[in-house]
């Protein structure tokens, strides 16, 4: 018999992080490691599954903030750390975790990064954002024009000061960004450490530092080399441009590697637009809804006719009803539907990565005025988080 507790001391988060690491295959975390780890542990957050005493499943969640589409930020729970231990496995150990996370959650809206794609649709999260993941031929990358800023780079004690406040100071400009918590910047930085040869610059322009990268390069065969962007954040395309030039004018590098938006305009940054190959698109944000009505409210909506939309909800059946969707924002109805959907999917559609038409020509919803439901859901620009966690 699962039975789930709220962890709140320093032994059981330990014990916490290693059930979930044992469940990815790695090992507990070494005394070296665990300060790191420790400030990663927010209280009332922490959820663990026993068997008896024996702690067996594991989930929490970070507190953060949520850009929506029309730029409204929502209180987010970031999930994390679920494992489930392998001698318990297929026992309905997640789901009761998640049942009991769900049905507790304050946020109004929570995310993660899945480790497989066929797990979490059934608790109600929808792939909502991807990313593309390029390579470009650094030796023929040619940026047309000069900088139009300066770019310095910083010592290991520098960075780690500046990026959380230059972090803050940038704020959220896209739909999908979040805000990064201290436990956040406590793993980035040892994750820092622990590859040695990271490193960050930043960009100036004229009203002062507006955005930041960090990479790390590998040696592939001598003095050929491999450059991995590891964060890159950016408040104007001014910044963004002189960073990208930066990493492809490197001595010694051969390749860059990095993880864009969908609609990232990199490949135009330079004069061949061959030297920029896609390797892969990839899931980024799994999103569940929490407060489907909240959450309707939250974002805007293209220009269209109405549409009713029907959710449907499993684990949460507060959510389940009908939602007229127009221009002028989203409210409950008793009206008949047009589109019916499952609270996953809607996820899926919520950031405008997927379409309603989309999901209708796989047949995994039903409805009608489906063109309409596309347009109010549109947004101008692709959804990106940016943030690993
Ligand atoms: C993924 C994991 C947490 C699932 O835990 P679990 O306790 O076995 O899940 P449950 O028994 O509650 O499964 C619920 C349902 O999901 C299905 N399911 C669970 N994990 C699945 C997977 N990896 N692939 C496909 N289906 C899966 C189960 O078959 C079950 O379906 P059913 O209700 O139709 O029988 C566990 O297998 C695990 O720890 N895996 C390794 C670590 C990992 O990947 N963690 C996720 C990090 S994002």
């Amino acid at each position: 018999m699962t039975e789930i507790r709220v962890l709140t001391d320093e032994a059981q988060y330990r014990a916490h992080t290693t059930v979930f690491r044992r469940a990815m295959h790695w090992g507990p975390p070494s005394d070296e490691q665990w300060p790191v780890v420790l400030p990663s542990y927010e209280a009332g957050r922490v959820l663990a599954a026993f068997d008896g005493e024996d702690m067996v499943g594991t989930t929490q969640s970070y507190g953060s903030s949520l850009v929506v589409p029309g730029g409204a930020v929502v209180p987010h729970a970031a999930i994390s750390r679920v494992g489930v231990r392998a001698d318990h496995t297929r026992r309905g150990v997640l789901t009761a975790l998640m049942r009991e996370q769900l049905s507790t959650l304050a946020d109004p809206v929570a995310s993660l990064r899945a480790s497989e794609g066929r797990i979490y649709g059934r608790f109600g999260y929808g792939l909502a954002s991807r990313v593309r993941e390029v390579e470009i031929d650094a030796h023929r990358a040619v940026v047309p024009g000069a900088p139009t800023g300066r770019v310095r780079m910083l010592d290991q004690d520098t960075a780690d000061e500046l990026l959380p406040v230059l972090h803050d100071a940038i704020g959220l400009t896209r739909p999908g960004q979040i805000t990064r918590w201290p436990g956040w910047w406590a793993r980035a930085r040892d994750r820092k450490t622990s590859a040695e040869n990271s490193v960050t610059v930043v960009h100036s322009g004229p009203g002062g530092d507006d955005g930041f990268l960090t990479y790390v390069v590998k040696e592939e065969k001598e003095f050929k080399h491999r450059l991995s962007i590891e964060d890159l954040v950016v408040a104007t395309t001014d910044a963004w441009r002189d960073l990208w030039a930066y990493v492809t004018r490197l001595d010694l590098v051969d390749h860059v590697e990095g993880e864009v938006a969908l609609d990232d305009p990199v490949t135009w940054l330079f004069e061949d637009p061959r030297v920029v190959r896609t390797k892969d698109v990839f899931d980024e944000v799994w999103l569940r809804l929490v407060d489907v009505p909240r959450m309707l409210s939250a974002r805007t909506y293209g220009q269209a006719d109405p549409v009713v939309i029907e959710v449907q909800d499993r684990l949460l059946p507060a959510n389940d009803g009908c939602y007229r969707v127009s221009p002028d924002g989203a409210e409950r109805t008793d009206a008949a539907p047009d589109v019916t959907i499952p609270v996953d999917l809607l996820g899926a559609c919520y950031f405008g990565d997927t379409t309603f038409s989309q999901l209708a020509a796989t047949k995994r919803i039903t409805g009608t005025n489906l063109a309409a439901a596309d347009a109010l859901f549109a947004v101008p620009q692709a959804p990106h988080c940016g943030t690993f966690f």
